[in-house]
């Protein structure tokens, strides 16, 4: 129920009813804030999770030889909390994570909680740390649930034990930039996934193998890398940390899910919120050249919700794609932002009150 008396004013109520933890709320950058607790569950090789618990967050101690540290035995996920504007807290397709971590968790040889064990140990994070979710409109609390193999191995093979943990911090825009629009540059010599290997999942490997170019790419004033398939060289893949959409007239396209492109939730709501838009979404291999002359390039993500791309360079050449943020990339902005910060009926059953 809304401890807000209806008459109140956002930031009289917000003083008044709700502890906030006592930080900069404005202008949150994508960064960690340590907050009050994180979760912690363990199951052996083979077995189920069990009951989990809230400790107060801080280090955890690892075998020098766990899984995950030597042989990167390890998934991540990644979604967010928002406070709307009567102070509740709305969590955003939770058990669409869920699912995504038992599938990964299939490929990388672990157990994973159930979808039920999952979305609980969201809420109990969420609620316990509920001071770190920014007030409406600055911002939200990203929660990032974390799969290992956390038991020691030295040959190489699964690990003995696992542990599922959940940490969040408070945050705002994931690139610098804002909802301004990113310049992206287009990978040639190194590839985030191949065919039979693991881009489909969330790994942690998938995430160390982007460093190189994109480090290389911000050198050079780039936001970050857009990758091609390492097949052909020809067709988009995703950036390094997103999903990638371009937009020509009507139609937008994307990359289909075909086990190097990881199955993003936004670009899953995405894809159905331009459909109930009215725009044709088309699911398929997307060509480096179409890159030419689209009229707009968006990404879309957990961390960069849905991100403008201004310009893309390919093997030297640069296509701009205007200034600000395009007309479609903010409809579908807008429309998605509101459903998640619960300042629009949420009709598509998405979000899940606390
Ligand atoms: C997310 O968008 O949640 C991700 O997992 C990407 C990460 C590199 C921040």
């Amino acid at each position: 129920a809304s401890p807000l008396r209806p008459s109140a004013t956002l930031s009289d109520s917000y003083s008044e009813t709700i502890e906030l933890a006592d930080i900069e709320w404005d202008n949150l950058g994508f960064g960690l804030q340590p907050t009050d607790y994180m979760y912690i569950m363990k199951c052996t090789h083979g077995g189920t999770f069990s009951k989990g618990e809230l400790q107060r967050f801080g280090n955890i101690e690892l075998n020098p030889s766990a899984g995950v540290l030597n042989y990167g035995q390890g998934l991540f996920e990644g979604l967010k909390a928002y406070r709307k504007q009567n102070g509740n807290i709305l969590l955003f397709r939770p058990e669409e994570n869920a699912l995504r971590m038992r599938t990964g968790a299939e490929r990388m040889c672990m157990p994973a909680p159930s979808v039920e064990q999952f979305v609980e140990a969201v809420k109990d994070t969420v609620l316990a740390n509920k001071r770190w979710v920014p007030p409406a409109g600055k911002g939200s609390l990203y929660i990032r649930p974390l799969l290992m193999g956390s038991g020691p191995v030295l040959g190489l093979a699964p690990a003995p034990e696992y542990t599922f943990l959940i940490y969040v911090s408070p945050v705002g825009n994931y690139f610098k930039e804002g909802l301004a629009p990113i310049n992206l540059i287009v990978e040639n010599e190194l590839h985030r996934a191949t065919p039979g290997g693991t881009g489909g999942v969330k790994t942690i490997g998938n995430y160390a193998a982007v460093l190189k170019a994109q480090s290389a790419a911000k050198a050079k004033g780039y936001s970050d890398v857009l990758y091609l398939d390492c097949v052909h060289k020809r067709y988009l893949e995703e950036v390094s940390s997103c999903n990638i959409f371009v937009v020509k007239g009507n139609v937008i396209s994307t990359p289909s899910i075909k086990g190097t492109i990881l199955p993003g939730i936004t670009r899953k709501s995405i894809i159905d919120v331009a459909r109930s838009q009215g725009f044709q979404v088309e699911e398929r291999l997307v060509s480096v050249d179409e890159l030419l002359d689209a009229d707009e390039v968006f990404c879309t993500g957990t961390a960069v919700v849905v991100s403008p791309v201004g310009s893309i360079t390919y093997l030297g050449k640069r296509v701009a794609y205007g200034d600000g943020i395009g007309v479609v990339a903010q409809q579908l902005y807008t429309v998605l932002t509101r459903l998640q910060m619960g300042l629009a009926e949420d009709e598509m059953n998405w979000t899940v009150e606390l």
